[in-house]
Protein backbone atom coordinates (compact mmCIF):
# COMPACT_ATOMS: atom_id res chain seq x y z
CA UNK A 1 0.00 0.00 0.00
CA UNK A 2 2.75 2.33 1.20
CA UNK A 3 4.79 1.67 -1.94
CA UNK A 4 1.39 2.20 -4.17
CA UNK A 5 0.84 5.60 -2.38
CA UNK A 6 4.54 7.09 -3.66
CA UNK A 7 4.34 5.13 -6.74
CA UNK A 8 5.62 7.41 -9.50
CA UNK A 9 4.99 7.40 -13.37
CA UNK A 10 7.53 7.35 -15.19
CA UNK A 11 8.06 10.57 -17.53
CA UNK A 12 8.73 8.45 -20.73
CA UNK A 13 5.28 6.65 -19.71
CA UNK A 14 3.59 9.49 -19.00
CA UNK A 15 4.44 10.54 -22.86
CA UNK A 16 3.91 7.30 -24.37
CA UNK A 17 0.45 6.94 -23.14
CA UNK A 18 -0.56 10.30 -24.22
CA UNK A 19 0.54 9.36 -27.62
CA UNK A 20 -2.17 6.31 -28.10
CA UNK A 21 -4.36 6.85 -31.07
CA UNK A 22 -7.49 6.80 -28.25
CA UNK A 23 -6.32 9.22 -26.16
CA UNK A 24 -4.57 11.33 -28.43
CA UNK A 25 -5.83 15.07 -28.51
CA UNK A 26 -5.22 17.12 -31.67
CA UNK A 27 -2.26 19.69 -31.87
CA UNK A 28 -3.61 22.78 -32.60
CA UNK A 29 -2.07 25.63 -30.83
CA UNK A 30 0.55 28.14 -31.71
CA UNK A 31 2.79 30.21 -29.21
CA UNK A 32 0.41 33.08 -29.93
CA UNK A 33 -2.70 31.11 -29.33
CA UNK A 34 -1.51 29.85 -26.35
CA UNK A 35 -0.20 33.42 -24.67
CA UNK A 36 -4.02 33.95 -25.89
CA UNK A 37 -5.17 31.12 -23.59
CA UNK A 38 -3.16 32.18 -20.72
CA UNK A 39 -4.52 36.01 -20.70
CA UNK A 40 -8.45 35.10 -21.99
CA UNK A 41 -8.07 32.83 -18.29
CA UNK A 42 -6.21 35.57 -16.11
CA UNK A 43 -8.32 38.59 -16.90
CA UNK A 44 -11.48 37.24 -15.86
CA UNK A 45 -13.69 39.16 -13.76
CA UNK A 46 -11.27 39.49 -11.08
CA UNK A 47 -9.90 43.07 -11.73
CA UNK A 48 -13.47 44.28 -12.45
CA UNK A 49 -14.98 42.96 -9.00
CA UNK A 50 -12.14 42.63 -6.41
CA UNK A 51 -10.01 45.57 -7.32
CA UNK A 52 -11.86 48.41 -5.10
CA UNK A 53 -12.81 45.99 -2.45
CA UNK A 54 -9.01 44.88 -1.66
CA UNK A 55 -8.07 48.37 -1.81
CA UNK A 56 -11.30 49.99 0.51
CA UNK A 57 -10.51 46.61 3.04
CA UNK A 58 -13.03 45.41 4.59
CA UNK A 59 -14.65 45.55 8.47
CA UNK A 60 -16.46 42.47 9.85
CA UNK A 61 -18.35 41.16 13.37
CA UNK A 62 -15.21 39.74 15.25
CA UNK A 63 -14.92 36.28 14.80
CA UNK A 64 -11.90 33.88 15.23
CA UNK A 65 -13.08 32.16 11.79
CA UNK A 66 -12.67 35.97 10.43
CA UNK A 67 -9.05 36.22 11.32
CA UNK A 68 -6.31 36.46 8.87
CA UNK A 69 -4.15 33.44 9.45
CA UNK A 70 -0.95 35.56 9.43
CA UNK A 71 -2.52 37.68 12.31
CA UNK A 72 -3.25 34.14 14.23
CA UNK A 73 0.14 33.52 14.20
CA UNK A 74 1.89 37.00 14.79
CA UNK A 75 -0.61 37.51 18.32
CA UNK A 76 0.80 33.57 19.05
CA UNK A 77 4.13 34.83 18.64
CA UNK A 78 3.64 37.68 21.27
CA UNK A 79 1.44 36.19 23.47
CA UNK A 80 2.13 32.38 23.53
CA UNK A 81 -2.42 31.70 23.01
CA UNK A 82 -4.99 32.47 20.59
CA UNK A 83 -7.70 33.95 22.91
CA UNK A 84 -7.90 37.48 22.43
CA UNK A 85 -7.05 37.69 18.97
CA UNK A 86 -9.52 40.51 17.84
CA UNK A 87 -8.41 41.25 14.21
CA UNK A 88 -10.65 40.25 12.03
CA UNK A 89 -11.61 41.83 8.52
CA UNK A 90 -8.77 43.21 6.16
CA UNK A 91 -6.61 46.76 6.15
CA UNK A 92 -7.23 48.69 3.60
CA UNK A 93 -4.46 48.65 0.99
CA UNK A 94 -5.40 51.98 -0.49
CA UNK A 95 -4.35 53.18 -4.11
CA UNK A 96 -0.93 50.85 -3.17
CA UNK A 97 -2.86 47.85 -4.19
CA UNK A 98 -1.37 48.49 -7.58
CA UNK A 99 1.90 47.82 -5.56
CA UNK A 100 -0.15 44.36 -4.27
CA UNK A 101 -0.69 44.39 -8.12
CA UNK A 102 3.11 43.76 -8.77
CA UNK A 103 4.22 41.87 -5.69
CA UNK A 104 1.76 38.76 -6.88
CA UNK A 105 3.01 39.44 -9.93
CA UNK A 106 6.61 38.21 -8.93
CA UNK A 107 4.86 35.41 -6.90
CA UNK A 108 3.67 34.21 -10.10
CA UNK A 109 6.31 34.61 -12.12
CA UNK A 110 8.85 32.48 -9.26
CA UNK A 111 6.06 29.86 -9.98
CA UNK A 112 5.10 30.86 -13.62
CA UNK A 113 8.69 29.55 -14.19
CA UNK A 114 8.58 26.10 -12.46
CA UNK A 115 5.56 25.75 -14.05
CA UNK A 116 7.12 26.10 -17.36
CA UNK A 117 9.94 24.18 -16.41
CA UNK A 118 8.00 21.00 -15.58
CA UNK A 119 5.85 21.79 -18.67
CA UNK A 120 8.67 22.03 -20.95
CA UNK A 121 9.99 18.29 -19.53
CA UNK A 122 6.02 17.02 -19.51
CA UNK A 123 4.14 18.03 -22.27
CA UNK A 124 1.10 16.65 -21.23
CA UNK A 125 -2.22 17.52 -20.24
CA UNK A 126 -2.92 17.68 -16.40
CA UNK A 127 -0.73 20.37 -15.69
CA UNK A 128 0.30 20.63 -12.13
CA UNK A 129 -1.34 17.25 -11.50
CA UNK A 130 0.71 15.19 -14.18
CA UNK A 131 3.69 17.09 -12.62
CA UNK A 132 3.18 15.41 -9.55
CA UNK A 133 2.16 12.33 -10.22
CA UNK A 134 6.18 12.02 -11.67
CA UNK A 135 7.71 13.73 -8.98
CA UNK A 136 5.68 13.31 -5.56
CA UNK A 137 3.91 10.28 -6.19
CA UNK A 138 0.27 9.16 -6.64
CA UNK A 139 -0.95 10.37 -3.43
CA UNK A 140 0.38 13.66 -4.09
CA UNK A 141 -0.70 13.40 -7.50
CA UNK A 142 -4.20 12.50 -6.45
CA UNK A 143 -4.62 15.32 -3.84
CA UNK A 144 -3.06 18.16 -6.42
CA UNK A 145 -5.72 16.87 -8.91
CA UNK A 146 -8.85 17.23 -6.16
CA UNK A 147 -7.13 20.47 -5.19
CA UNK A 148 -6.80 22.12 -8.69
CA UNK A 149 -10.69 21.58 -8.95
CA UNK A 150 -10.68 24.57 -6.44
CA UNK A 151 -8.90 26.64 -8.96
CA UNK A 152 -10.88 25.50 -12.22
CA UNK A 153 -14.15 24.81 -11.68
CA UNK A 154 -14.74 26.93 -7.67
CA UNK A 155 -13.01 29.98 -9.51
CA UNK A 156 -15.38 29.15 -12.66
CA UNK A 157 -18.45 29.44 -10.35
CA UNK A 158 -17.31 33.20 -8.93
CA UNK A 159 -16.76 34.08 -12.42
CA UNK A 160 -19.99 32.67 -14.20
CA UNK A 161 -21.76 34.46 -11.29
CA UNK A 162 -19.86 37.80 -11.78
CA UNK A 163 -20.65 37.51 -15.21
CA UNK A 164 -24.30 37.00 -14.48
CA UNK A 165 -24.27 40.31 -12.48
CA UNK A 166 -22.70 42.36 -14.89
CA UNK A 167 -24.75 41.10 -18.02
CA UNK A 168 -27.93 41.78 -16.04
CA UNK A 169 -26.86 45.30 -15.25
CA UNK A 170 -25.60 45.70 -18.62
CA UNK A 171 -29.47 44.82 -20.45
CA UNK A 172 -31.16 47.02 -17.94
CA UNK A 173 -29.30 50.08 -18.80
CA UNK A 174 -30.60 49.44 -22.39
CA UNK A 175 -33.95 49.29 -20.60
CA UNK A 176 -34.39 45.01 -20.45
CA UNK A 177 -35.32 44.06 -17.10
CA UNK A 178 -34.74 40.56 -16.49
CA UNK A 179 -36.91 39.32 -13.50
CA UNK A 180 -35.01 39.16 -10.24
CA UNK A 181 -36.33 36.00 -9.00
CA UNK A 182 -35.24 34.31 -12.02
CA UNK A 183 -31.53 36.76 -12.48
CA UNK A 184 -29.45 36.86 -9.15
CA UNK A 185 -27.98 34.47 -6.64
CA UNK A 186 -30.39 32.65 -4.82
CA UNK A 187 -28.10 32.45 -1.45
CA UNK A 188 -26.20 35.33 -0.32
CA UNK A 189 -24.50 35.56 2.69
CA UNK A 190 -27.77 37.05 4.26
CA UNK A 191 -29.40 34.20 3.56
CA UNK A 192 -31.91 33.19 0.98
CA UNK A 193 -32.62 36.02 -1.47
CA UNK A 194 -36.43 34.71 -2.59
CA UNK A 195 -34.75 34.02 -5.83
CA UNK A 196 -34.92 30.81 -7.22
CA UNK A 197 -32.18 30.92 -10.04
CA UNK A 198 -29.49 32.62 -11.60
CA UNK A 199 -30.30 32.07 -15.15
CA UNK A 200 -27.13 34.41 -16.80
CA UNK A 201 -24.89 32.64 -14.52
CA UNK A 202 -25.93 29.28 -15.44
CA UNK A 203 -26.51 29.80 -19.55
CA UNK A 204 -22.87 31.44 -19.65
CA UNK A 205 -21.48 28.09 -18.68
CA UNK A 206 -24.05 25.91 -20.91
CA UNK A 207 -23.22 28.06 -23.99
CA UNK A 208 -19.64 27.13 -23.47
CA UNK A 209 -20.04 23.92 -22.44
CA UNK A 210 -21.67 23.06 -26.27
CA UNK A 211 -18.87 25.00 -27.64
CA UNK A 212 -15.91 23.37 -26.09
CA UNK A 213 -17.64 20.26 -26.87
CA UNK A 214 -17.15 20.54 -30.55
CA UNK A 215 -13.43 21.30 -30.35
CA UNK A 216 -9.88 23.20 -29.46
CA UNK A 217 -9.96 24.99 -33.06
CA UNK A 218 -13.13 26.80 -32.66
CA UNK A 219 -12.79 27.24 -29.21
CA UNK A 220 -9.75 28.66 -29.63
CA UNK A 221 -10.40 30.82 -32.31
CA UNK A 222 -12.93 32.74 -30.70
CA UNK A 223 -10.70 33.21 -27.39
CA UNK A 224 -8.43 34.58 -29.75
CA UNK A 225 -11.00 37.40 -30.80
CA UNK A 226 -12.66 37.87 -27.14
CA UNK A 227 -8.71 38.45 -25.74
CA UNK A 228 -8.16 41.61 -27.94
CA UNK A 229 -12.01 42.67 -27.44
CA UNK A 230 -10.77 42.40 -23.60
CA UNK A 231 -7.50 44.03 -23.85
CA UNK A 232 -9.20 46.74 -26.13
CA UNK A 233 -11.55 47.65 -23.67
CA UNK A 234 -9.22 47.58 -20.70
CA UNK A 235 -7.46 50.81 -22.68
CA UNK A 236 -10.33 52.02 -23.25
CA UNK A 237 -10.74 52.35 -19.52
CA UNK A 238 -7.10 53.86 -18.57
CA UNK A 239 -8.17 56.38 -21.13
CA UNK A 240 -11.55 56.89 -20.01
CA UNK A 241 -10.82 56.67 -16.80
CA UNK A 242 -7.50 58.60 -17.07
CA UNK A 243 -8.65 61.73 -17.97
CA UNK A 244 -11.39 61.46 -14.48
CA UNK A 245 -8.43 61.18 -12.38
CA UNK A 246 -7.70 63.59 -9.35
CA UNK A 247 -4.35 63.26 -8.43
CA UNK A 248 -5.45 63.82 -4.57
CA UNK A 249 -7.32 60.63 -4.94
CA UNK A 250 -3.91 58.79 -4.52
CA UNK A 251 -2.74 60.06 -1.37
CA UNK A 252 -2.42 58.40 1.45
CA UNK A 253 -0.96 56.05 -0.65
CA UNK A 254 -0.47 52.88 1.38
CA UNK A 255 -2.98 54.45 4.48
CA UNK A 256 -2.15 50.81 6.70
CA UNK A 257 1.22 50.45 5.26
CA UNK A 258 2.23 46.70 4.38
CA UNK A 259 -0.31 44.64 6.31
CA UNK A 260 -2.67 46.32 3.81
CA UNK A 261 -0.51 45.52 1.17
CA UNK A 262 -0.39 41.95 1.88
CA UNK A 263 -3.96 41.70 2.52
CA UNK A 264 -4.78 43.05 -0.66
CA UNK A 265 -2.37 41.17 -2.28
CA UNK A 266 -4.10 37.74 -0.62
CA UNK A 267 -7.20 38.60 -2.62
CA UNK A 268 -6.26 39.80 -6.04
CA UNK A 269 -4.06 36.93 -6.06
CA UNK A 270 -7.81 35.80 -7.66
CA UNK A 271 -6.74 37.95 -10.96
CA UNK A 272 -3.72 36.35 -11.71
CA UNK A 273 -5.48 32.70 -11.66
CA UNK A 274 -5.17 30.91 -15.16
CA UNK A 275 -1.57 31.58 -16.34
CA UNK A 276 -1.03 27.88 -15.40
CA UNK A 277 -3.42 26.67 -17.64
CA UNK A 278 -1.21 27.41 -20.39
CA UNK A 279 -0.03 24.59 -19.25
CA UNK A 280 -2.80 22.01 -19.48
CA UNK A 281 -2.85 22.80 -22.86
CA UNK A 282 0.46 20.99 -23.34
CA UNK A 283 -0.24 18.13 -25.38
CA UNK A 284 -2.34 19.92 -27.83
CA UNK A 285 0.57 22.57 -28.59
CA UNK A 286 2.70 22.12 -32.00
CA UNK A 287 5.78 22.76 -29.85
CA UNK A 288 5.42 22.53 -26.39
CA UNK A 289 8.69 22.76 -25.05
CA UNK A 290 9.22 26.25 -26.55
CA UNK A 291 5.68 27.86 -26.74
CA UNK A 292 4.57 26.57 -23.41
CA UNK A 293 7.37 28.89 -21.26
CA UNK A 294 6.77 31.76 -24.12
CA UNK A 295 2.95 31.74 -23.18
CA UNK A 296 3.26 31.54 -19.62
CA UNK A 297 5.80 34.87 -18.98
CA UNK A 298 4.18 36.48 -21.44
CA UNK A 299 0.57 35.94 -20.59
CA UNK A 300 1.76 37.31 -17.13
CA UNK A 301 3.67 40.30 -18.23
CA UNK A 302 0.76 41.74 -20.02
CA UNK A 303 -1.56 41.26 -17.81
CA UNK A 304 0.53 42.82 -14.97
CA UNK A 305 0.86 45.68 -16.81
CA UNK A 306 -2.80 46.01 -17.91
CA UNK A 307 -3.45 45.25 -14.04
CA UNK A 308 -1.26 48.44 -12.32
CA UNK A 309 -2.84 50.35 -15.30
CA UNK A 310 -6.41 49.90 -13.96
CA UNK A 311 -5.78 50.10 -10.05
CA UNK A 312 -3.94 53.28 -10.82
CA UNK A 313 -6.74 54.73 -12.71
CA UNK A 314 -9.46 53.72 -10.60
CA UNK A 315 -7.83 54.61 -7.58
CA UNK A 316 -7.20 57.98 -9.09
CA UNK A 317 -10.77 58.52 -10.11
CA UNK A 318 -12.46 58.28 -6.45
CA UNK A 319 -11.07 57.48 -2.75
CA UNK A 320 -10.34 53.81 -2.07
CA UNK A 321 -12.93 54.04 1.03
CA UNK A 322 -15.49 54.63 -1.63
CA UNK A 323 -15.53 50.83 -2.36
CA UNK A 324 -16.14 49.79 0.85
CA UNK A 325 -19.66 47.49 1.92
CA UNK A 326 -21.65 46.25 -0.43
CA UNK A 327 -23.29 47.13 -3.59
CA UNK A 328 -22.38 48.52 -6.86
CA UNK A 329 -19.24 50.53 -5.64
CA UNK A 330 -17.78 47.36 -3.98
CA UNK A 331 -19.02 44.92 -6.55
CA UNK A 332 -18.65 46.63 -9.77
CA UNK A 333 -15.84 49.27 -9.07
CA UNK A 334 -15.14 50.17 -12.69
CA UNK A 335 -18.94 50.66 -13.54
CA UNK A 336 -19.35 52.62 -10.29
CA UNK A 337 -16.53 55.37 -11.08
CA UNK A 338 -17.23 55.47 -14.46
CA UNK A 339 -21.24 56.28 -13.89
CA UNK A 340 -20.90 58.18 -10.52
CA UNK A 341 -18.39 60.43 -12.21
CA UNK A 342 -20.39 60.69 -15.39
CA UNK A 343 -18.41 59.15 -18.04
CA UNK A 344 -19.72 58.85 -21.97
CA UNK A 345 -22.56 56.84 -21.99
CA UNK A 346 -21.21 54.93 -24.81
CA UNK A 347 -17.49 54.65 -23.64
CA UNK A 348 -19.21 52.63 -20.19
CA UNK A 349 -21.36 50.29 -22.22
CA UNK A 350 -18.08 49.62 -24.71
CA UNK A 351 -15.89 48.66 -21.60
CA UNK A 352 -18.60 46.41 -19.64
CA UNK A 353 -19.34 44.57 -22.40
CA UNK A 354 -15.37 44.24 -23.15
CA UNK A 355 -15.46 43.12 -19.65
CA UNK A 356 -18.38 40.46 -20.17
CA UNK A 357 -16.33 39.38 -23.09
CA UNK A 358 -12.75 39.17 -20.81
CA UNK A 359 -15.50 37.24 -18.16
CA UNK A 360 -16.55 34.39 -21.16
CA UNK A 361 -12.94 33.73 -22.39
CA UNK A 362 -11.89 33.41 -18.73
CA UNK A 363 -14.18 31.07 -18.72
CA UNK A 364 -13.85 29.31 -21.54
CA UNK A 365 -10.51 28.29 -21.14
CA UNK A 366 -11.02 27.10 -16.99
CA UNK A 367 -13.78 24.71 -18.29
CA UNK A 368 -11.54 23.30 -21.15
CA UNK A 369 -8.72 23.01 -18.49
CA UNK A 370 -10.94 21.28 -15.83
CA UNK A 371 -11.27 18.59 -18.92
CA UNK A 372 -7.96 17.84 -19.52
CA UNK A 373 -6.93 17.62 -15.76
CA UNK A 374 -9.99 15.01 -15.68
CA UNK A 375 -8.83 13.64 -18.53
CA UNK A 376 -5.67 12.70 -17.59
CA UNK A 377 -6.79 11.26 -14.28
CA UNK A 378 -9.02 9.18 -15.60
CA UNK A 379 -6.76 7.87 -18.07
CA UNK A 380 -4.72 6.99 -15.23
CA UNK A 381 -7.54 5.32 -13.46
CA UNK A 382 -7.81 7.42 -10.83
CA UNK A 383 -11.13 8.40 -12.07
CA UNK A 384 -13.84 6.75 -13.68
CA UNK A 385 -12.64 5.73 -17.52
CA UNK A 386 -15.56 7.97 -18.55
CA UNK A 387 -13.41 11.12 -18.29
CA UNK A 388 -11.08 10.32 -21.04
CA UNK A 389 -13.65 8.99 -23.25
CA UNK A 390 -13.29 10.87 -26.81
CA UNK A 391 -16.38 12.39 -28.90
CA UNK A 392 -15.92 10.09 -31.89
CA UNK A 393 -16.56 13.32 -34.01
CA UNK A 394 -14.88 16.29 -32.60
CA UNK A 395 -11.93 13.93 -30.67
CA UNK A 396 -13.10 15.99 -27.35
CA UNK A 397 -13.22 14.79 -24.01
CA UNK A 398 -16.84 15.11 -24.35
CA UNK A 399 -18.05 13.60 -21.12
CA UNK A 400 -15.86 15.58 -18.75
CA UNK A 401 -16.55 18.70 -20.47
CA UNK A 402 -20.46 17.90 -20.21
CA UNK A 403 -19.46 16.98 -16.46
CA UNK A 404 -17.81 20.48 -15.78
CA UNK A 405 -20.48 22.34 -17.41
CA UNK A 406 -23.03 20.93 -14.52
CA UNK A 407 -20.67 21.28 -11.85
CA UNK A 408 -19.99 24.90 -12.70
CA UNK A 409 -23.57 26.03 -14.17
CA UNK A 410 -25.80 24.62 -11.56
CA UNK A 411 -23.73 25.95 -8.35
CA UNK A 412 -23.14 29.07 -10.53
CA UNK A 413 -27.21 29.02 -10.78
CA UNK A 414 -27.62 29.66 -6.97
CA UNK A 415 -24.15 30.97 -5.05
CA UNK A 416 -23.06 34.30 -4.69
CA UNK A 417 -19.48 34.59 -5.56
CA UNK A 418 -18.94 35.02 -1.61
CA UNK A 419 -16.36 33.39 -0.46
CA UNK A 420 -15.37 31.25 -3.59
CA UNK A 421 -12.96 33.34 -4.82
CA UNK A 422 -10.73 33.13 -1.20
CA UNK A 423 -11.17 28.96 -1.83
CA UNK A 424 -9.92 29.53 -4.95
CA UNK A 425 -6.91 31.15 -4.07
CA UNK A 426 -6.07 28.71 -1.28
CA UNK A 427 -5.90 26.00 -3.81
CA UNK A 428 -4.08 27.13 -6.36
CA UNK A 429 -1.43 28.83 -4.06
CA UNK A 430 -1.40 25.48 -2.88
CA UNK A 431 -0.66 23.75 -6.31
CA UNK A 432 1.61 26.47 -7.01
CA UNK A 433 3.81 25.99 -4.01
CA UNK A 434 3.34 21.58 -4.83
CA UNK A 435 4.76 22.46 -8.46
CA UNK A 436 7.60 24.57 -6.91
CA UNK A 437 8.94 21.90 -4.75
CA UNK A 438 8.52 18.96 -7.51
CA UNK A 439 11.12 21.25 -9.58
CA UNK A 440 13.49 20.98 -6.56
CA UNK A 441 12.62 17.69 -6.46
CA UNK A 442 13.00 16.28 -10.16
CA UNK A 443 16.46 18.35 -10.42
CA UNK A 444 17.56 15.81 -7.71
CA UNK A 445 15.95 12.53 -8.81
CA UNK A 446 16.47 13.20 -13.12
CA UNK A 447 19.46 15.86 -13.33
CA UNK A 448 20.01 14.09 -16.84
CA UNK A 449 16.55 14.25 -18.35
CA UNK A 450 16.73 17.40 -20.94
CA UNK A 451 14.88 20.50 -20.16
CA UNK A 452 14.21 22.71 -22.76
CA UNK A 453 13.45 25.56 -20.71
CA UNK A 454 15.32 25.81 -17.24
CA UNK A 455 14.77 27.70 -14.01
CA UNK A 456 17.30 29.54 -13.01
CA UNK A 457 19.20 29.39 -9.70
CA UNK A 458 17.54 26.23 -8.77
CA UNK A 459 16.91 25.72 -5.33
CA UNK A 460 16.67 29.52 -5.25
CA UNK A 461 13.90 30.24 -7.06
CA UNK A 462 11.50 27.70 -6.36
CA UNK A 463 12.25 28.23 -2.80
CA UNK A 464 11.08 31.86 -3.23
CA UNK A 465 8.20 30.82 -5.00
CA UNK A 466 7.69 28.97 -2.04
CA UNK A 467 8.03 31.21 0.65
CA UNK A 468 5.94 33.69 -1.46
CA UNK A 469 2.73 30.98 -2.03
CA UNK A 470 3.00 30.75 2.00
CA UNK A 471 2.85 34.31 2.74
CA UNK A 472 0.02 35.04 0.61
CA UNK A 473 -1.56 32.00 1.72
CA UNK A 474 -1.06 33.45 5.60
CA UNK A 475 -2.99 36.77 4.10
CA UNK A 476 -6.27 34.50 3.92
CA UNK A 477 -8.79 33.81 6.49
CA UNK A 478 -8.76 31.05 9.17
CA UNK A 479 -12.92 30.07 7.49
CA UNK A 480 -10.77 29.75 4.13
CA UNK A 481 -7.82 27.48 5.54
CA UNK A 482 -11.19 24.95 7.04
CA UNK A 483 -12.85 24.82 4.15
CA UNK A 484 -9.50 24.45 2.76
CA UNK A 485 -9.00 21.47 4.90
CA UNK A 486 -12.43 19.73 4.67
CA UNK A 487 -12.56 19.64 0.98
CA UNK A 488 -8.82 17.89 1.27
CA UNK A 489 -10.19 15.42 3.51
CA UNK A 490 -13.21 14.95 0.99
CA UNK A 491 -10.37 13.93 -1.22
CA UNK A 492 -8.67 11.25 0.13
CA UNK A 493 -12.02 9.48 1.89
CA UNK A 494 -12.38 9.56 -2.27
CA UNK A 495 -9.43 8.69 -2.80
CA UNK A 496 -8.94 5.44 -0.13
CA UNK A 497 -12.05 4.44 -0.95
CA UNK A 498 -12.10 4.42 -5.13
CA UNK A 499 -9.27 5.88 -6.88
CA UNK A 500 -6.71 3.88 -5.00
CA UNK A 501 -8.13 0.68 -5.84
CA UNK A 502 -8.78 1.41 -9.29
CA UNK A 503 -5.03 3.02 -9.88
CA UNK A 504 -2.40 1.51 -12.38
CA UNK A 505 -0.27 1.21 -10.26
CA UNK A 506 -2.82 -0.77 -7.69
CA UNK A 507 -1.50 -4.24 -6.86
CA UNK A 508 -4.57 -6.11 -9.13
CA UNK A 509 -4.16 -3.93 -11.92
CA UNK A 510 -0.28 -4.24 -11.75
CA UNK A 511 -0.76 -7.58 -11.28
CA UNK A 512 -2.83 -8.18 -14.20
CA UNK A 513 -0.15 -5.87 -16.51
CA UNK A 514 2.34 -8.50 -15.24
CA UNK A 515 0.44 -11.43 -16.65
CA UNK A 516 -0.59 -9.54 -19.83
N1 LIG B 1 -8.07 35.29 -12.95
C1 LIG B 1 -9.45 35.07 -13.15
C2 LIG B 1 -10.24 36.29 -12.86
O1 LIG B 1 -9.71 37.35 -12.61
C3 LIG B 1 -9.93 33.93 -12.34
O2 LIG B 1 -11.42 36.26 -12.91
Amino acid sequence: MASQLFARKSIDKLISDSERPEHRLKKTLGPWSLTALGIGAIIGSGIFALTGTAAAGEKGDPSFYKAQVLDLFLHFIHHGTFSGVMMYGRPAAGPAIAISFLLVAVACVFAGLCYAELASMIPIAGSAYTYSYATLGELFAWIIGWDLILEYAVSNVAVAVSFGGYFKAQLASFGLNLPDKWSTPVFTPEGWSHSYFNFPAFLIVFVLTVLLVRGVRESSRANNIMVLIKIGAIFLFLIVGGMLVKPANWHPFAPTGFPGIMAGGAIIFFTYIGFDSVSTAAEEAKNPQKDIPFGIIASLIVCTILYIGVAIVLLGMMPYSTFSGAGEASDAPVVYALKHLGANHYFQAAIVIGALMGMISSLLVFQYGQTRIWFAMSRDGLLPKLFSALHPKFKTPHWSTWIAGILVGLPAGFVDIGEAADLSNIGTLFAFLMVSLGVIFLRKTQPDRPRVFKVPLVPLFPIIAVLLCLALMSGLLVVTWLRFFLWLVLGLVIYFFYSCKRSEFAPANLAAGNKG
